[in-house]
């Protein structure tokens, strides 16, 4: 039997390309930029499979006509640049990657965290600008992180791992808006409590968090409302979807002192960042790099190559979405 032909829409760590090619009529997109509508209709039209990234946008208008392709193998665990109801009714399943990104997308919102609340970017610049004149008493004071209240928006996978290390890394208190009830002991286990409203939860931290998802139902979760309801003088970090936060709202918060300060992974239309953002010193910013390790990146194109396998073998994909 002839091996399933698969479109990889980005170039991915070599040894997944490699476990990739063993078991699969494998294309790769060799120049590595991000592929338009058209393109990704055709590759659905010619490619049993499509292996997508979060670079790819695939609206319903992308999955017109009679594609051949019968799964999208997401390379991310985010997957709110596929439109799954579409991808559906044309019985084409979807998988994602979670799990494997966790750890590393928790790091990178401390690093966030602590890079905004403690200026670590205004000062990596004023070095390396030469302006540095020495040490003294009123030099770039930051604010201090550890003993104050994180608040924590979707208390998931990464959500918990975040918890971990702001309660038993840095000796914060811990609390956390999630839709659906979790239970006690299970936040315990995170050093973190339930708060019942994302108004509570802003209300009571210093620095606010997101860990959920994007897509339709949490579309600018973080809006004019919200952030007024955050504490003075608090922080933002959002390493879960840029459309998870209004930009515009945010910038305004940001330039009528409503919030102090924000850490960005991920922006409302990547890779357009507002030139806004990049003109304020007390916003840090960064290019999407929550799961940008070797390791993770390599587990993630791993979890692909075993979903799609599984689905080509007709056995059910761990990690099938729709
Ligand atoms: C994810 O896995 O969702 C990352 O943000 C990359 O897409």
């Amino acid at each position: 039997m002839s091996r399933p032909r698969i479109l990889v829409t980005r170039r991915w760590p070599a040894a997944a390309e490699t476990a990739l090619a063993e078991r699969f009529d494998v294309t790769l997109n060799e120049a590595d930029l991000p592929m338009t509508a058209d393109q990704l209709r055709q590759a659905l039209a010619d490619y049993d499979a499509v292996l997508p990234t979060v670079s790819d946008k695939l609206p319903a208008s992308v999955f017109e006509g009679s594609p051949r392709a019968k799964i999208l193998g997401n390379f991310g665990v985010g997957y709110n640049h596929i439109d799954v109801a579409a991808a559906k009714a044309k019985g084409i399943a979807v998988t994602n990657t979670p799990g494997v990104l966790t750890d590393c997308t928790a790091d990178i919102a401390m690093l966030l965290l602590l890079t905004v609340a403690r200026r670590g970017g205004e000062g990596e610049r004023q070095i390396r600008a030469d302006e540095w004149k020495g040490w003294c008493p009123t030099h770039m004071i930051g604010t201090k992180v550890s003993s104050k209240t994180v608040g924590i928006i979707g208390f998931g996978r990464i959500g918990k791992a975040f918890a971990q290390r702001c309660h038993f890394g840095f000796g914060m208190d811990v609390v956390f808006y999630n839709r659906s009830k979790v239970d006690e002991a299970e936040a315990a286990r995170y050093g973190a409590r339930q708060l019942a409203t994302v108004e509570d939860a802003l209300g009571a931290s210093d620095f606010v968090s997101l860990h959920c998802p994007g897509g339709a139902e949490n579309r600018h979760l973080m809006n004019a409302a919200r952030f007024a309801a955050m504490k003075k003088g608090a922080f933002l970090i959002n390493t879960a979807r840029g459309d998870v936060v209004d930009e515009t709202a945010l910038i305004a918060a940001l330039q009528t002192g409503v919030i102090r300060g924000a850490g960005l992974d991920v922006y409302e239309a990547e890779p357009q960042v507002p030139e806004k953002l990049k003109a304020m010193e007390n916003v840090v910013l960064l290019p999407h790099l929550g799961s940008a390790t070797e390791e993770t990146r390599t587990a993630m194109g791993m979890k692909v190559v075993e979903n799609i396998t599984a689905f080509f073998e007709g056995r059910e994909p761990a990690d099938r979405v729709v």
